[in-house]
């Protein structure tokens, strides 16, 4: 039985290897319920366990969110430690259902400044994930594209300075391969909720090419529905890549 979250044949076909999102207005949908900020989060997180369950079960790939970015140190501790808690919160949860789903979590981002209870939980992960061959889901945490990007800078100009590349060796292709996202194909889509016409510093390098999709609805309200008029407004569209 087809329906509008599931996918005929032909648009399987032509369905995104990988879909990035930006997961954005946690805080307004607590603010129009008269809730605290951090309610808002509670509900995304459950968002995006049921997103990345979605992209599982139509077959997709890779998908890789924006879970806190290297700006969002910016907003209070007590938000912070909230963001953490879930994200920790999550992670305990996911071990179990990971391998069930055959999901592999990855994380893109620098990991150092993050809470010890976390980091050691990302390394069970990792652990975990290596055999899971099913979708793949990267998290950006403490992610920054032009903090990326300048580490990806910096790891070959080491290289360099050893005497193992010339400055004239360093390519796209190689920068590419110093990126977090090192194998993983550029997104075909980027979703952003909450309707900010921006990137805030989300995947700059890997998003040269990719199609945008905005929609107003706030990242607590998304809906397997939407994720699925998202990804049909992606076939609707005439990818060039520059050529004709
Ligand atoms: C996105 O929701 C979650 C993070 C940035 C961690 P916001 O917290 O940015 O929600 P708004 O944009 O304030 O509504
Ligand atoms: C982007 O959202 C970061 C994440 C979703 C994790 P923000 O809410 O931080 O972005 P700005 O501040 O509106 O640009
Ligand atoms: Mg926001």
């Amino acid at each position: 039985m087809q329906n509008n979250t599931t996918f005929s044949p032909e648009e399987i076909a032509r369905l995104p290897v990988h879909i990035a999102a930006i997961m954005d207005g946690n805080g307004r949908w607590a603010k129009k319920r008269g809730l605290p900020r951090t309610a808002g989060h509670r509900e995304g997180s459950e968002t995006f366990r049921r997103a990345a369950e979605y992209m599982a079960d139509i077959g997709m790939r890779y998908f890789t969110v924006y879970a806190f970015s290297t700006e969002n140190w910016k907003r209070p501790a007590e938000e912070v430690g909230v963001i953490m808690g879930l994200l920790e919160k999550y992670l305990q949860e996911a071990i179990d259902s990971m391998v069930a789903k055959n999901i592999r979590l990855c994380f893109f981002g620098d990991l150092t400044p993050l809470p010890d209870r976390l980091r050691r939980l990302i390394e069970r992960t990792d652990a975990i994930s290596r055999d899971m061959t099913g979708l793949q889901v990267n998290v950006c945490l403490n992610y920054g594209g032009r903090q990326e990007i300048a580490r990806a800078a910096r790891r070959l100009a080491e290289r360099v300075a050893a005497g193992e590349l010339r400055p004239e060796d360093i390519t796209p292709e190689r920068m590419g391969d110093e990126m977090y996202s090192a194998g993983v194909p550029d997104p075909d889509l980027v979703i952003r909720t909450s309707g900010e016409l921006r990137l805030s510093n989300f995947l700059l390098w890997q998003s040269a090419y990719s199609e945008f999709y905005v929609t107003d609805k706030l990242w607590p309200d998304m809906t397997e529905a939407d994720f699925a008029e998202a990804i049909r407004a992606y076939m609707g569209r005439n990818r060039r890549f520059g050529g004709l």
